[in-house]
């Protein structure tokens, strides 16, 4: 069921992969809720050729761009506020990618060239865009932006790597940004810390089943699907949370304050 939350709305879509993406579904519910929007991912995602499809269901175009590329972005917000008509009312930015997770090195083995494009790729691209998204006039006052993240930048979980450090790294620059765009446009930033999900990114981690049926055991709601995640970054797009900016928002099922369920107890017991 739709509500119109975004109806009138222009907005900048990232990182939709292929239907598992939690950004797929975001840009499906926005084009459901009457949002007009361009897609974005690197170049190196077209070749799947995936995009293509979600770009004829939503009427979207799609604009390739490296987010760890100045000039790629430069060319991305201008083209945007062309498609758009003007300057977006909210951007997703839905990138994550740490070789050293996808290769294996564990986090007392890093190769440190790998470490800092996990960190360019899955922080530091947030104020990429923003800083660039600035500079080309392409986000509109009273606007939102929104950066997924993970719960391993507040807590250890040892196989998420390299990967901890740049949700930490991403939700500062959240909050950096939320302080300086909320004075001077109303624009608020948030990251919505999203429970693990069965997607290419989250797949790619060390023993991600397992943890998967961990997160579901210990979230009294279970495990929150990609679907719901878009619904709770719609409401941040939305005028209903126009006074929310620079936290960090879980959307886990209750994981973040559980600390124990019986399921899990029981797995212990007469140990
Ligand atoms: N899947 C999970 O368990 C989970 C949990 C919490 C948070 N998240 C976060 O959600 C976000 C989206 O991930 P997902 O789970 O939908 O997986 P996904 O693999 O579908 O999306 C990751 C996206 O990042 C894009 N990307 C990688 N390098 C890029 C670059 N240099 N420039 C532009 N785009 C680039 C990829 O092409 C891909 O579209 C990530 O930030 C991820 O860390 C995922």
């Amino acid at each position: 069921m739709a509500y119109g939350l975004l109806s009138g709305k222009r907005g900048i879509i990232s990182g939709a992969l292929n239907e598992q993406s939690i950004a797929w579904k975001v840009a499906e519910l926005a084009h459901a809720e009457g949002a007009r929007f361009v897609l974005t991912n690197a170049p190196v995602a077209m070749r799947m050729g995936e995009i293509k499809k979600l770009a004829d269901a939503t009427g979207a175009p799609v604009i390739p761009a490296d987010a760890t590329n100045d000039a790629d972005l430069e060319k991305l917000f201008a083209e945007s506020v062309k498609h758009l008509g003007g300057p977006a009312d909210f951007l997703l930015h839905s990138i994550g990618m740490s070789p050293n997770v996808r290769k294996g090195r564990p986090y007392d083995d890093l190769n440190y060239d790998w470490y800092k494009q996990t960190l360019d790729v899955s922080a530091m691209s947030l104020h990429r865009m923003l800083q660039a998204a600035e500079k080309a006039g392409a986000l509109a006052p009273g606007g939102s932006v929104v950066a997924l993240t993970y719960i391993a930048a507040q807590r250890v979980f040892p196989d998420y790597g390299d990967m901890a450090d740049a949700k930490a790294l991403l939700e500062s620059i959240t909050r950096s940004w939320g302080y300086r765009l909320g004075r001077s446009k109303r624009i608020r930033v948030n990251t919505v810390s999203q429970s693990p999900t069965m997607t290419t990114a989250g797949s790619g981690i060390k023993g991600f089943d397992g943890f998967y049926g961990f997160a579901q055991a210990m979230s009294p709601l279970g495990n929150a699907p990609a679907v719901d995640c878009a619904g709770y970054c719609i409401t941040l797009f939305s005028d209903l949370t126009r006074y929310v900016t620079m936290q960090n928002l879980y959307h886990d099922g209750g994981f973040s304050t559980t600390g124990a369920t019986p399921e899990v107890v029981a797995k212990f017991s007469g140990a």
